[in-house]
């Protein structure tokens, strides 16, 4: 499919969904928050099916991401925190994700979503690591939308890591304190490359950020809804999509100045 039919697609797409096809987010990023409540509220034993349903509600904004034309969707899958859980639910988690690593290749593939990761991977067990790292071979090559898993990621780690390569080339002499920019630091983000998210959206209540892309969310417009992971679906998505294209996204200059242009 060459792009001028795909761009006809997107925004027929857009259309259907209730949105304007004209002014979308480039970048959502999305804290999936919620699956052991959902699990504890059906009735399951452990918290472990809210995250296994987790899987499905993922794929579902995927594919409405990819339908969209959506350009970056990057998702809060673990944190560096989350290590700190009880054993049995992080071992139930890592082969949950190795599972749907393998059963939604596929899947990516049919959508021309490209996968990426931020995060300390290496933390992960060297199996999932592996196959989180065949898929993104498999699917390198894919130019449409390019969904990133945070996997063991924190901000403020990541942060420390940038800050310490920047300090690395001020040590070494080929950098002066005085010419870090923004730019700098960006550069040695896992992000790198990638524009900052134009939308955030958690699911579940809680209203925090919880050590997500502390920098990259500077200027991105936050939505809150009540609704837990497991039961997101792509029109809880569209109804995100549709109040940031509401919002007045001003970046420090005045409304008048915003209309004039
Ligand atoms: C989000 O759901 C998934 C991960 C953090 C891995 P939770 O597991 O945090 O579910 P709640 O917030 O306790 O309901
Ligand atoms: C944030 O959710 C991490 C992920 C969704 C992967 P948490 O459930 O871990 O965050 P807190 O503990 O409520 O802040
Ligand atoms: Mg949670």
């Amino acid at each position: 499919m060459n792009a001028a039919v795909d761009s006809k697609v997107y925004k027929e797409n857009r259309l259907k969904a209730g949105l304007l096809p004209d002014y979308m987010p480039e970048h959502v990023a999305v804290i999936m928050d919620g699956n052991g409540r959902w699990a504890k509220k059906q009735g399951f034993l452990t918290r472990i099916k809210g995250h296994e349903v987790g899987v499905d509600a993922l794929r579902k904004i995927t594919t409405a991401s990819a339908e969209l034309g959506l350009n970056y969707l990057t998702v809060y899958a673990f944190s560096t925190e989350n290590w700190n859980r009880p054993k049995a639910e992080v071992d139930a988690l890592m082969n949950i994700l190795m599972g749907a690593l393998e059963k939604e290749l596929p899947i990516l593939l049919a959508n021309n979503v490209k996968l990426k990761a931020i995060g300390n991977i290496h933390a992960l067990p060297s199996k999932a690591n592996k196959k989180l790292m065949s898929v993104m071979d498999a699917t390198s090559g894919n130019d449409g939308l390019t969904l990133t898993l945070a996997l063991s990621y924190g901000s403020q780690e990541e942060l420390v890591h940038a800050f310490r390569k920047v300090a690395a080339e001020v040590a070494a002499g080929t950098l002066k304190p005085e010419e870090i920019s923004e730019d700098h630091i960006e550069r040695n983000l896992f992000t790198a490359g990638m524009p900052n998210p134009d939308l955030l959206i958690r699911t579940s209540g809680e209203q925090r950020i919880s050590n997500y892309l502390l920098w990259q969310l500077a200027y991105a417009e936050f939505y809150f809804t009540p609704v837990l992971w497991p039961d997101f679906d792509a029109d809880g998505f569209y109804e995100a999509i549709a109040t940031f294209q509401k919002r007045e996204r001003r970046f420090g200059q005045t409304s008048e100045q915003l209309t004039a242009k």
